[in-house]
């Protein structure tokens, strides 16, 4: 599908006036202008992280990813992305009576993909195919060894590019991503979240890092026990995530309307994490 740059240009204006500051509107609205001001001055950064930085090439690219695999690992986030998965998979399941195709895009290393899957043929509610796509062939590799080493070779690794995916529309039932959204610029998550809605036939779902101040002051404590370029890439991160309001702002601007905020048990946001997720409607 050719990509709509005037979509996308129409999207960059609209960004563009929701991240200016403006003036504050009365006294009222002065305490959320500070907020935002102190946002865009102090807390969000643009920088690039080393990992998104293939010049400095692969050595270094692998040391930060395997951090980024074992934190997945040690906060158990494949296994909170099934449970997240299980309704979507289950609505999926009752409308098509096959199994559920879930590919996992920006899967880096794999721990998340390949847990998620274990967790969900585990509880065995409904089959389910899982892949991962990402653009790095390095940690591809690594990914297919680990899928190897855990007695997963059902779980393909797939190499693209999230901004133009090579399968055709609907080819997966479900796209889910975990933290990959906040590598991007916000015009790259709009297009990529177009490449979503195209190509899953039935949903999706989002994880990613949240930016707030308190989630950069844990950020600041726990980064400084990391060696570099761990911890050069830990904080950026926390100071690159989209807030939830931003992702449904990009998400509206893109046209898909079926993807919502997950609430977790007795009602409670996820905390530092953006989790949205949806089926599209039966038409
Ligand atoms: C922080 S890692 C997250 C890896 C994995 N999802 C996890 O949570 O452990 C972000 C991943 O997104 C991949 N990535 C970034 N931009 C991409 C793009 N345009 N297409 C495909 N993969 C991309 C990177 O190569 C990297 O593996």
């Amino acid at each position: 599908m050719a990509f709509d740059y005037s979509a996308a240009s129409e999207f960059e204006e609209r960004w563009r006036g929701y991240w200016a500051l403006g003036r504050p509107r009365g006294v009222r609205d002065l305490a959320r202008w500070v907020y935002q001001l102190a946002d865009r001055r102090l807390l969000h950064s643009d920088e690039l992280e080393y990992i998104d930085r293939p010049e400095l090439g692969d050595r270094l690219r692998v040391e930060v990813i395997a951090l980024v695999d074992w934190t997945s690992r040690a906060l158990a986030i494949g296994r909170h992305a099934a449970r997240w998965l299980r309704p979507l998979c289950r609505e999926v399941h009752r409308r098509t009576r096959r199994p559920v195709r879930i590919l996992d895009v920006g899967c880096g290393r794999g721990g998340i993909t390949l847990d998620a899957a274990r967790a969900l043929e585990r509880w065995g509610e409904v089959p389910v195919v899982v892949s991962g796509l990402d653009y790095n062939p390095r940690y591809l590799e690594l990914a297919r060894e680990e899928a190897r080493r855990r007695g997963q070779p059902e779980v393909r690794f797939l190499e693209g590019n999230a901004f133009d995916l090579a399968h055709d529309a609907g080819a997966f039932d479900l796209l889910i991503t975990n933290w990959m959204i906040h590598h991007l610029t916000p015009v790259q998550v709009f297009r990529m979240l177009q490449e979503f809605d195209r190509v899953a036939a039935h949903g999706m779902m989002l994880l990613d890092v949240s930016r707030s101040f308190l989630t950069a002051a844990g950020g600041l404590l726990v980064t400084a026990l990391l060696s570099e370029p761990r911890r050069h890439d830990s904080m950026l991160t926390l100071r690159k995530g989209y807030r939830r309001a931003e992702l449904e702002l990009i998400l509206a601007a893109a046209g898909i309307d079926y993807v919502e905020p997950i609430r977790l048990p007795l009602g409670l946001p996820p905390i530092g994490a953006c989790l949205l997720a949806g089926v599209k409607p039966i038409s």
